[in-house]
Formats: C-alpha cells, sequence, structure tokens
C-alpha cells in the first residue's frame, strides 16, 4: 500500500523521529511504499480561517490552495499514519489542525466520505500503560481520534497505538522502537 504518514514533532531528530524512522523500515520491509507529511518543517499553519470554514449550504465549497494541497496528497495514497507525541492526552496542535482544515465538509464527511483502507494512531507517550488506564486517558483517546473522527471519516480500518516510556529507561525506549518496526511490518 502506499502510505501517507504525517508526523508533528518540532525535531525530526529526536526520539518521535527515530519512531517514525522504525514505523518506515517496518513498512517498507513488508512491501508498502511511504510518504512523510513532516507538517512542522513544511510549515503547516494549523489555524481554521474563513477560507476554510465548512459552508454547510454547499458541500462543493473551494477550499484554499493550501488544503487542497493537501486533500490530493491524501488522495495519491491509499492508507494514512500518524506518528507524534502525546501531548495532554492527545494530538499535538499542527495535526489537530490539519484535521480541522483538510478533512474538511464535503471530502471528509458530509456526503463524501475518504477513500482510504486504514489509519493508524502512533502515539509517543512518556506516561506508563497503567496511568494511562487509571484514568481512562487511552480508551478516551481511542474514542476521540478512531471513533469520532476516522470512522466518522469513513476510515474503518483505524486503530490508536501508544508506544510508553518515551523519556524513560534505555530499554523502553529499544523496546517502543522494535513495537514501532512491529507495527509498520504488520501494517
Ligand atoms: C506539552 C507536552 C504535553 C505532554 N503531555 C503528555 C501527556 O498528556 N501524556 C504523556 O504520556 N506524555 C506527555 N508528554 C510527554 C511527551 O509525550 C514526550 O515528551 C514525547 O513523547 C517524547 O519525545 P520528545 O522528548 O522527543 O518530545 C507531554 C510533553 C509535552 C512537551
Amino acid at each position: 500500500m502506499k502510505v501517507l504518514i504525517v508526523f508533528d514533532h518540532p525535531r525530526r531528530d529526536g526520539f518521535c523521529g527515530a519512531v517514525l524512522d522504525s514505523f518506515v523500515a517496518g513498512l517498507h520491509a513488508a512491501g508498502h511504499q511511504s510518504e512523510i507529511a513532516d507538517l512542522r518543517s513544511e510549515g503547516f499553519d494549523p489555524r481554521l480561517d474563513p477560507a476554510d470554514e465548512p459552508d454547510w449550504d454547499n458541500p462543493r465549497k473551494a477550499y484554499s490552495p493550501a488544503v487542497l494541497a493537501e486533500q490530493a496528497r491524501i488522495a495519491r495514497h491509499e492508507a494514512l499514519a500518524f506518528v507524534f507525541p502525546v501531548w495532554w492526552w492527545s494530538v499535538p496542535a499542527a495535526t489537530k489542525g490539519w484535521i480541522d482544515r483538510v478533512w474538511n465538509n464535503g471530502w471528509a464527511y458530509g456526503d463524501r466520505k475518504l477513500a482510504q483502507r486504514k489509519a493508524l494512531f502512533l502515539g509517543v507517550a512518556a506516561s506508563d500503560a497503567g496511568q494511562y488506564a487509571k484514568r481512562g486517558y487511552d480508551s478516551a483517546m481511542r474514542t476521540q481520534l478512531v471513533t469520532g473522527i476516522a470512522r466518522y471519516c469513513g476510515i474503518d480500518d483505524a486503530a490508536l497505538e501508544l508506544l510508553h516510556g518515551a523519556l524513560g529507561a534505555e530499554g523502553d525506549r529499544l523496546a517502543a522502537l522494535e513495537r514501532a518496526k512491529d507495527l509498520g511490518r504488520s501494517f
């Protein structure tokens, strides 16, 4: 499959970037092709301005050139993946704004839905699985991202995977990188 990977971190060379590299290595080992949409280095503006506000009476509204370019990039791919650090139990602002603007009315929801077959949200987290489970942060994120966004927009085969221990011991970080590679291989 052709997989578009949306990456959102202020630095490409940090641990999240290493997770991205491992995931890509796994994808390629399984014969998939990939393109990286590095939202921060590309300078994607996450703010939804009037040009990209949905017109509820016109699902064929012509959105801004920046949004049309992102929609064309998505259309060249059969699947989507998101690699991001968990910030406040959610995706960072650039990813949120990319979805706000690009997955727009009449294209991703409404009378038309996304045509992609699969979506994976791959979140890099400092807190461990027990801390997530204790407060239900993992299920809250799953409801929001998988059900509320991906499936709402027509991608039924969607999942959230959390890689824990990003700021922890070396062994935890190496295990997270292996897991990212496995997720690429089994994508
Ligand atoms: C603004 C901010 C909010 C964060 N919120 C969370 C959080 O809600 N849950 C969590 O497990 N880690 C949280 N973290 C830790 C990040 O997930 C962690 O720093 C990142 O995954 C590790 O990569 P990095 O150090 O290269 O950024 C937060 C970090 C920042 C900077």
